[in-house]
């Protein structure tokens, strides 16, 4: 299994990372990513809303793994959205995580009426070679449109709600069909889908848990995946998912557990 995927752009990511969404700034962000960069992870995912990239700069550097190995993905938010506020977001970020570059930089939320202004400076950050590659969150179909009647750059990535509950597939087509990866956040649906009983029971013919199937069919699905933990034996868990293979069958039965329900809100009806 490849554990990496080309981006449009020819940029480099890792199939599988440790997002930190309600990861506390302090020593728990640095641990967590310490710990996962320990673990064999390359791909750590946060965002200026998480208020913890100093904390994840910390983990890095104090992980030993090399900047260059490392795949960084953080996010502009919503009340910086606008050109000149996303130029300035963007090195608040840098000097927030201690780096000199990105690899990954996404608008969060498709704030009306601003994200096409953040894109332009998006694609100025991007030529400048701070940020390795560029993209969006939580877009749906009509919104990458929108964006692309103006773009000079097709976002790389869109990274959306997705988990067994809510398996996105139109969405997810549109996005093949215009070479936009996709990244799964709340990949477990939060946690709480942990013991449902069809991923429980799949997980038992492989001596794996619900959350290790759960994260082999998204990276069987091609959806770019990244589960949030705190805790050192989870994370290593997470990421013990590469000698098994689900069949067939078994990511059909889980594609049927998709009821199309929301744990974070819909982007058409997001109070920005
Ligand atoms: P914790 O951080 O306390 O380990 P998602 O990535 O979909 O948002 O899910 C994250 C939630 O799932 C968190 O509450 C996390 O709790 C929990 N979690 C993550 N990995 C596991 C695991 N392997 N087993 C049980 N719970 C997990």
């Amino acid at each position: 299994f490849k554990k990496t995927k080309e981006l449009a752009n020819g940029s480099i990511i890792p199939r599988l990372g440790l997002g930190v969404w309600q990861v506390k700034d302090g020593a728990e962000a640095v641990d967590s990513v310490k710990w996962a960069l320990q673990a064999g992870y390359r791909l750590i995912d946060t965002a200026a809303a998480y208020k913890n990239e100093v904390s994840v700069g910390e983990g890095i550097r104090a992980s030993g793994v090399p900047r260059e190995e490392i795949f960084v993905t953080t996010k502009l938010w919503n009340a910086d959205q606008g050109y000149d506020s996303t130029l300035k977001a963007f090195d608040e970020s840098l000097n927030k995580l201690g780096l000199d570059y990105i690899d990954l930089y996404l608008i969060h939320w498709p704030v009306e009426g601003k994200y096409k202004d953040s894109w332009r400076a998006m694609e100025e950050i991007y030529r400048s070679g701070r940020a390795k590659a560029i993209g969006v969150s939580n877009f749906h179909e009509h919104h990458i449109e929108d964006l692309l009647k103006e773009a000079t750059i097709v976002p790389t990535v869109d990274q959306i709600e997705l988990h067994p509950t809510l398996t996105q597939e139109p969405l997810r087509k549109f996005l093949a069909d215009n070479q936009i990866a996709v990244e799964a956040w709340s990949p477990l649906g939060q946690g709480k889908i942990l013991e449902n009983p069809t991923l429980v029971e799949i997980g038992k013919k492989y001596h794996k848990t619900a959350a290790q199937v759960i994260i082999r069919w998204h990276l069987q699905s091609d959806i770019i995946v990244i589960p949030k933990s705190v805790h050192q034996d989870r994370i290593k868990q997470n990421f013990d998912v590469f000698d098994f293979e689900l069949t067939e069958a078994d990511i059909k039965r889980i594609n049927e557990l998709n009821t199309n329900e929301r744990l974070g809100p819909d982007p058409d009806n997001f109070d920005f």
